[in-house]
């Protein structure tokens, strides 16, 4: 297994996600405000509600091991999943586009990348996914897709025809309600993907291979 062993990239890790396991009151306070009215990213604008170690190290070894040098996000919060694809960036010779809605998150991500010694990996496009990803460069090698959900399958058709064969998809929180238009596109497209579920520490994602 390919495991990070970058001092100030783990160094970064280990410290956003210490912060990160305290925030359970704060993600909380921000899902009681979307208890009457859909829940807004300014709602989770303090949280990171961030991918597990676990599934960082999948991603990190994942990325190696494809080789993936072209990598685009949906949701970078306060960057803990985009390090792990800058790091892979960095050891592929690749590069990673990151889109968040929240300027105060794209700032603070930003300023995590530059201690982590990765800012020249990774573009951080501040704004929403839909508009900042338009023009995503073609040959998209893996897409992580950690936003809202309800934006995943626009995001997936806009971004379709910009996936070189072979690409993968990684889908957190695949299990969610709001997820499931983007997993029954892929489950009723089988010629174009291979989907298979992965179960971990925080409930289940989805890895997608798309077929061309
Ligand atoms: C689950 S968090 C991302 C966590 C991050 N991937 C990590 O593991 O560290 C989802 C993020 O998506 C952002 N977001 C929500 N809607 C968005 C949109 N339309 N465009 C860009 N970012 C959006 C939220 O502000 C939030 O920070």
């Amino acid at each position: 297994m390919n495991i990070i062993s970058n001092a100030p990239v783990v160094q970064v890790l280990q410290q956003l996600h210490q912060e990160a396991s305290r925030e359970f009151p704060k993600i909380l306070k921000g899902l009681s405000k979307g208890v009457f009215r859909k829940l807004r990213p300014e709602d989770m604008k303090d949280a990171y509600i961030a991918i597990s170690k676990g599934q960082g190290e999948f991603i990190y070894d994942f990325l190696v091991k494809k080789e993936a040098k072209n990598i685009i996000e949906f949701g970078t919060s306060f960057g803990i999943s985009t390090l792990y694809l800058g790091a892979a960036a960095k050891q592929n010779g690749g590069k990673v586009i990151t889109t968040e809605i929240l300027p105060e998150k794209c700032k603070i991500a930003r300023k995590n990348f530059e201690d982590a010694n990765l800012s020249e990996y990774i573009e951080v496009r501040e704004g929403d996914a839909l508009q900042t990803l338009l023009d995503a460069p073609d040959e998209i090698d893996f897409l992580l897709l950690d936003g809202w959900n309800d934006l995943y399958l626009p995001l997936m058709k806009l971004l379709e025809p910009k996936l070189k064969k072979g690409a993968f998809i990684y889908t957190d929180n695949a299990t969610f309600k709001s997820a499931r238009p983007l997993m029954d596109y892929f489950y009723s497209h089988s010629g174009k993907y291979k989907s298979r579920s992965l179960y971990d520490e925080k409930g289940g994602s989805e890895l997608t291979e798309y077929l061309g």
